[in-house]
């Protein structure tokens, strides 16, 4: 099989050997005679899996003690009501940094329970920029703060975080375990599994245990994070088979020698971009701010939608896809995510040369 170097924001690659784990467990789980995902979530068998995929969430990211680590379905999208519903009473206040697409999302279903403050807007800049983090402050009177750490389709990226008097939230779906966070000036982290740890299905939610007291107790069980603390995510069936990719994503992690290693490695693939770009006599443009480009999903802008058009054919054509930038915004988008190798990197940093040589 010739695998084709996937750009795409998420469902996004996984590592290869993650892949073929996962192949060769499928059928037979580790001489079972049963797979895995036909085995109760209740047996031994998945008992470990649960547990070890837990303390690699803990391990590799470095989580304190004092934080409760869930596997929930929903998708982030789901997070954007949980988390008001369970740190914002009823007609409550909360801050949160307006920072593009997936920060507008996560606004609107929080402005369904409270109060929504909206500490920094990025509405004028189209979104290419963000604060300085030593700037946001949250109000008196604040549930929490919300950020989304990176934002896959304007492609800006918070570098350092504010430190605030109300707990830090943060959407972290499109760059969890990217690089070394500090967990612990954190209240909740939440990500949706389908870009840097696994196959869609699965959230991970780290949240700090003393805001567990305040969640009201008329939620419905499953919305809750209550609930999930108290049955260690088995109160109800879990994604079994994502989490359990979860696992091997993160043993992955640890073989690559961690998230340092990871941050590095990550670094050198984005300034590869970001120099094929500056590079190019102004044929291709980030709109980004420099200081704020994503290390995820690298935007830019051609010339003319035409062209456009024609690098994202060409490109899928010589093996490169996903390209495409959000239908939203346009242009072009180039999601380079832990598991893309520095060599895809490499190929697209190739043809973007000999397609810019190509329109002189
Ligand atoms: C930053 C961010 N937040 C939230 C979401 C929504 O995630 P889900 O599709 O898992 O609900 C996405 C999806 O791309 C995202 O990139």
């Amino acid at each position: 099989m010739a695998r084709v170097f996937n750009f795409s924001a998420g469902p996004a690659t996984l590592p290869l050997e993650v892949l073929q784990e996962a192949q060769r467990n499928l059928v037979d789980y580790e001489n079972c005679g049963l797979s895995l995902v036909e085995m109760s979530h209740r047996g031994k068998e998945y008992d470990k899996v649960h547990t070890r995929a837990g303390e690699l969430v803990r391990e590799v990211m470095g989580v304190p003690p004092g934080y409760a680590v869930l596997f929930l379905g929903g998708g982030a999208t789901l997070q954007f009501g949980m988390v008001p519903m369970n740190l914002m009473e009823e007609g409550g206040m909360a801050d949160y940094t307006l920072s593009g697409s997936w920060a507008k999302k996560a606004i609107s279903d929080a402005r369904k329970i409270g109060t929504v403050n909206t500490v920094y807007d990025g509405t004028d800049t189209a979104f290419t920029t963000l604060p300085d983090p030593d700037s946001v402050k949250s109000t008196a009177g604040s549930a929490y703060l919300h950020i989304t750490t990176n934002e896959t389709i304007e492609g800006v990226q918070w570098k350092q975080f504010p430190r605030t008097e109300a707990p830090l939230v943060a959407d972290m779906s499109s760059d969890i375990m990217s690089r070394p966070v500090p967990v612990e000036h954190f209240g909740l982290i939440y990500a949706g599994a389908q870009k840097n740890l696994g196959p869609a299905g699965v959230t991970v939610v780290i949240v700090r245990e003393d805001l567990l007291e305040r969640i009201p107790g008329t939620l419905p069980a499953y919305l809750s994070y209550g609930t999930h603390a108290k049955s260690d995510s088995l109160y109800n069936t879990p994604p079994v088979f994502p989490i359990y990719m979860v696992k091997l994503v993160l043993e992955w992690i640890l073989r690559e020698g961690g998230l340092s290693a990871i941050a590095d490695h990550n670094t050198r693939k984005a300034a590869m971009l970001y120099d094929a770009i500056e590079g190019s006599d102004g044929f291709y443009r980030c709109p980004v701010d420099p200081r704020f480009r994503s290390e995820m999903n690298v935007v830019f802008r051609l010339p003319s939608e035409e062209m456009e058009k024609q690098f994202i054919q060409q490109a899928a054509a010589a093996n490169m896809s996903g390209l495409k930038g959000h239908r939203s915004v346009g242009g072009v988008r180039a999601s380079i995510y832990n598991a893309m190798p520095q060599e895809g990197v490499a190929a697209l940093v190739d043809f973007m040369r000999a397609f810019a040589d190509a329109q002189s």
